[in-house]
């Protein structure tokens, strides 16, 4: 409020009385005060829903530690593609270029056939804006299921950092002779030596930063993807040598997965490539209490990131008012982490941890015994009551 009341004082020449005594100080405030411009694109299914809470929490927590988010919404999606044909207007691309942040609530739609708005859209961006880290924390709250049998918050608690930019992703390849008995569909993973060190390099850094087990794990798969993986593990052999206090180790994706179940616990940081962190991401999703909770950073550490829930726009919940929207509010507080706001983002963990662990009853749609914007409700009360 206060903050609002200032700002409007700079565009002020004088004041009476006792105002214009605090002038200075108010002035100072106010310019000191950051403002952050937000591309919000809620796109499909219960994307907008979800946002919708990520955004009362997001004004919530910059009212307590001021800063100023101002909301720039894109309408993007199967709805507005069905209607007018446009995917990603380069006038949209623009003005989401030059925000500080993005916040993505789902890309798909029922109605559109699989690929047109995923990489029309969400992927584009992650291109356009060489966003080439992909983080997925994979943690475990208190309160929160996990199918793990013995396995709680101790244990589940590592980040998974998937190049995003690169890989099968990269969409080279094509098809020949379609539709005819001959027909041969090609599809390359490309891996540069620029776009594996950076991911590498990133992942000791946060690894480093992180400062628990202190062990980045490589997530491949050398004993058959030959080139790909030469690649990465001598770039990572090689980076290593940076990085005398992180203690490195070496997976196959396969086995991964397994361990993943069996020793969560044993995780601190995993950096795998593109396809391999797509998969391993969701089953890391399902162990931290599943879709509702899961949430993620397409970043690019010297330009603008976005941050989505990675649960997609479930259809058949659409519009029902009964998804979890903390994914949604984990983002923002990824967002919010990454922009430097790190005790505004403290701030929504907290305020979630609480929700999780004395509020809902369960983490799935319809199973939280509140409504979507209930929880995001419950969320706003408690940031606002500490
Ligand atoms: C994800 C999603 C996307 C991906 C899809 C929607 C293109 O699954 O963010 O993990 O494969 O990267
Ligand atoms: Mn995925």
């Amino acid at each position: 409020m206060l903050f609002a009341f200032s700002f409007c004082l700079l565009f002020v020449p004088a004041c009476p009385g006792w105002i214009s005594a605090w002038q200075p100080i108010i002035r100072y405030m106010a310019l000191k005060q950051k403002q952050y411009d937000i591309a919000v694109i809620p796109g499909d299914g219960t994307g907008p829903e979800v946002l919708a809470q990520g955004l009362k929490v997001l004004e919530a927590v910059s009212e307590k530690y001021g800063f100023r988010p101002a909301f720039h919404q894109h309408n993007l999606g199967g709805e507005h593609y069905m209607k007018t044909g446009e995917i990603l207007p380069d006038e949209s691309l623009d003005l989401i270029k030059r925000s500080d942040a993005i916040y993505l609530g789902a890309i798909g739609h029922p109605d559109v056939p699989p690929g047109i708005l995923e990489k029309g859209i969400l992927l584009r961006l992650r291109f356009e804006l060489d966003q080439y880290i992909n983080l997925r924390p994979v943690k475990l709250y208190p309160g929160v299921e996990t199918p793990l049998k013995d396995k709680g918050p101790e244990q589940v608690d590592f980040v998974v950092i998937r190049e995003n930019t690169e890989g099968l992703y990269a969409g080279s390849g094509g098809i020949l002779r379609r539709g005819t008995p001959y027909e041969v569909a090609i599809q390359e993973s490309i891996s540069t030596r620029m776009g594996v060190e950076r991911c590498i390099r990133y992942a000791f850094e946060a690894c480093r930063r992180r400062n628990r087990a202190k062990r980045l794990t490589l997530c491949g798969k050398t004993n058959v993807l030959t080139y790909t993986f030469d690649l990465w593990e001598r770039t990572f052999k090689e980076v290593a040598k940076e990085y005398p206090d992180i203690e490195t180790d070496y997976a196959h994706v396969d086995a991964l997965c397994m361990w993943m179940i069996k020793n969560p616990e044993y995780f601190d940081v995993i950096v795998t490539e593109n396809m391999f962190g797509d998969i391993i991401t969701d089953l890391g999703a399902v162990i931290q209490g599943g879709m509702g909770v899961a949430a993620g950073g397409n970043i690019n550490p010297e330009a603008v990131s976005m941050f989505e829930p990675i649960g997609g726009s479930a259809p058949k919940y659409t519009g029902k008012n009964i998804v979890n929207p903390i994914a949604a509010i984990l983002a923002a507080q990824l967002m919010l982490e990454t922009l430097g706001e790190a005790e505004a983002a403290q701030m929504i963990e907290k305020a979630v941890m609480k929700v999780l662990c004395d509020d809902l009853k369960g983490m799935g749609a319809g199973q939280m015994g509140y409504s979507t914007s209930e929880v995001g409700d419950l969320v706003v009360e408690f940031i606002e009551a500490s």
